[in-house]
């Protein structure tokens, strides 16, 4: 069955209210809700007072309806009484400051007593549904994150070292604390690197966020072992954040658990522009799919796909009519098996009275909710057949939280932003129609004919050498400027960069340039004719010849010099006009591009055409710009998902005929019309 709901807050309202919700919930296709994650002072009202009535009448009601439950874990939100006990649960910021109460997220993952706490309420919540058969399984905690500065986290950091570093000597080796002589002599003598400190020694740092990660991944696994132990037959998983969420590292918290779920908000009042860029949530889909299993990744969950305009202070540009059923498909299309909106009815109090949900605050079904219902009816009859598939992409790109961190310690410069860059190469590919993986580089890479690694910073030996094998065989891999500097202590290497992706790049920087705002670098650029098949169209040929506003470096220009490789751009002005800026480098079987340069974006989108042929990759369908086409397997069959992402309607030429799921299995082929915010389900 496909999983199709709601997250749903019975608490905020009457409970008259309650079945008339699930029978409307029941009517839009509802199978699944999310409930209680934020519910803790209502099942435990005072300490050791539980409360499973209220909750318990909740899933007989919804249950009646055909609806099963996601429980939450209470925990990202105590209750007042809770944190009067101490204030050393409350988290210390990184400027220094501890956070009072008043909104959530305020707990420290290390404090002993929070943590006694939370694994109090997980395991009477876990005693009483083990059996229930409403109960689907867990959702743990809500949106992990937030680092911690505490007393109690700079003792649990000292023992975290110790237990990485066999000694301080070694300790001090690694963060190189000979440095403005800061040679420690005692675990308790080293710091957290509060703002208060100045800017840290990158070793300390880098070790601090890796702490800080582990920290929530040691939290999260104390109510997984609960639920498990008590819980066996239910699933466990936590609400991730996609790709913008850099501070903990996602493959480590996704493992412990059966499956990822996260949180799909396309348009928020955060990112307030008209447009949707649907490269950004396609870019957090693929990336959740690759927290977990081998290529191709593993479906996950969305627990919040938005349903209305977001608002805590400011309202956000409301989905278009069309665009949440859209987003909803574009989240199936990249490998959910589950979509629960968020919220079923906008609360009419708390910070989020703003956020709107699939029912405004009067509970009057609108347009949300007729768009809903629809793709509720539509998952009735091709639910089951989406089921089971999976994508099977022949691009990964490599990202990494190590080299997230290293940059967020030293951004290198101020035009650059690792995030950025990443979302910028992945959407130039995007725009081609291939499917992508986003993995770890620690990942199977075997699967795979292009891998991409912007700015991969941090290279141990193992990675170097994982690369090699993967470029031997026949891959081609595709680096930009800034990979290879450092090591996993986070210091600079001791030779030509790319370090130890020199041999395979085929070329070193000899220098380099780090931009200011605004600069500008011209480049010559000559792509090399491919010896593989081209199969380009004629206007991704001409882009070959790349366009001039694409024609030159921004932010970074790495100085090139050629050990073999063929230069494919020269730069052609500053004081290394002449100079190589981009080079492809034969190295066994395969082939790996250096780009010497980190913008701009337009750049990467001319490049994209050029580095799909080298690693002969098609797109799965070609159509007009804003319409994304992704894929999903089941053996030798697939389903091609067609998503007109524009407010126009659009021609698309089928070079074969299909059956249009959405449209009663009717046949298609040749050109066909999807209107605009429209989708096609293809057989
Ligand atoms: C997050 C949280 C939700 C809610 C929404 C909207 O995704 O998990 O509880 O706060 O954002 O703000
Ligand atoms: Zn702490």
């Amino acid at each position: 069955m496909f999983h199709y709901g709601v997250d749903y807050y019975p608490e905020h309202w009457p409970e008259e209210r309650w079945p008339v919700d699930a029978r409307m919930m029941a009517e839009a296709g509802f199978n699944v809700v999310r409930l209680a994650e934020f519910a803790w002072s209502k099942l435990e009202p005072e300490e050791g007072h539980f409360d499973f009535d209220w909750l318990d009448r909740v899933l007989a009601i919804l249950s009646d309806h055909g609806i099963r439950a996601i429980l939450g874990t209470p925990t990202a939100s105590p209750p007042p009484w809770l944190m009067a006990k101490d204030s050393g649960m409350f988290r210390v910021r990184e400027d220094g400051q501890r956070v009072t109460y008043g909104n959530r997220r305020e707990y420290c993952p290390n404090h002993p007593l929070y943590r006694d706490h939370s694994c109090r309420i997980v395991t009477a919540m876990a005693e009483h549904y083990a059996g229930h058969p409403a109960v689907l399984g867990w959702q743990i905690d809500n949106e992990f994150g937030d680092r911690c500065y505490c007393p109690v986290c700079r003792q649990a950091f000292g023992d975290w070292l110790a237990q990485r570093y066999a000694s301080l000597d070694d300790l001090n080796l690694a963060w190189g604390t000979i440095f403005w002589s800061h040679v420690y002599n005692d675990w308790v003598e080293i710091p957290t690197p509060v703002q208060t400190g100045g800017a840290p020694n990158p070793g300390l740092a880098l070790d601090y966020a890796r702490f800080c990660s582990d920290s929530y991944v040691e939290y999260q696994k104390l109510q997984v072992d609960i639920l498990r132990r008590q819980c066996p037959g239910h699933l466990v998983t936590h609400n991730f954040m996609g790709f913008r969420y850099d501070q903990i590292e996602y493959y480590n918290l996704a493992r412990d658990l059966d499956l990822v779920a996260w949180d799909n908000y396309p348009r928020t009042q955060w990112g307030m522009g008209a447009d949707v860029d649907a490269s950004a949530p396609a870019l957090g889909h693929d990336t959740m799919r690759g927290l977990r299993g081998g290529p191709g990744g593993q479906n996950f969950w969305v627990m919040e796909e938005q349903s209305g305009p977001g608002g805590w202070q400011m309202v956000s540009v409301p989905p278009r009519p069309g665009e949440i059923r859209l987003w909803a498909y574009q989240a199936i299309a990249h490998g959910a098996d589950a979509i629960i909106y968020f919220r079923w009815r906008t609360a009419r109090f708390g910070t989020e009275q703003y956020w709107h949900g699939i029912l405004d605050h009067h509970a009057q079904p609108g347009r949300r909710y007729a768009e809903v219902k629809q793709m509720g009816d539509e998952l009735k009859h091709i639910g089951e057949i989406i089921q089971g598939t999976r994508l099977r992409p022949a691009v990964a790109m490599l990202q990494d939280y190590d080299a997230r961190w290293a940059f967020q310690i030293q951004g290198n410069n101020p035009g650059f932003a690792y995030p950025r860059h990443f979302q910028e190469v992945y959407r130039a590919l995007h725009a081609r129609q291939v499917g992508m993986d986003v993995v770890s580089p620690m990942h199977d890479l075997s699967s795979y004919r292009l891998v991409v690694a912007p700015a991969l910073h941090l290279v141990s030996p193992a990675l170097a050498e994982k690369l090699e094998h993967f470029v031997a065989q026949g891959g081609v891999l595709v680096l930009t400027a800034r990979s290879g500097v450092k090591d996993p202590a986070n210091n600079v290497v001791n030779q030509y960069l790319p370090g130890l992706l020199a041999g395979l790049a085929g070329a070193h920087v000899e220098d380099y340039d780090s931009l200011p705002e605004g600069a500008r670098v011209g480049l010559e650029v000559e792509l090399p004719t491919l010896d593989r098949a081209l199969t380009l169209t004629f206007g991704e040929q001409a882009a070959l010849n790349l366009p001039c506003e694409s024609r030159c470096a921004t932010t970074w220009c790495d100085i090139l010099v050629s050990d073999g490789a063929q230069v494919v751009a020269r730069y052609s002005e500053e004081y290394y006009a002449g100079r190589p800026a981009i080079t492809l480098n034969s190295y066994g079987k395969g082939q790996v591009v250096y780009i010497g340069t980190l913008g701009p974006a337009a750049l990467f989108d001319a490049l994209a055409p050029w580095l799909l042929a080298l690693g002969g990759v098609q797109p799965v369908l070609r159509v007009p710009a804003g319409v994304e086409v992704a894929e999903r397997w089941q053996g030798e069959s697939s389903l091609l998902f067609v998503l007109n992402h524009t407010g126009q309607a659009q021609e698309i030429t089928l070079p074969r005929a299909y059956r249009d799921l959405l449209d009663t299995g009717k046949a298609v082929d040749g050109q066909v019309t999807l209107p605009a915010r429209g989708v096609m389900i293809l057989a």
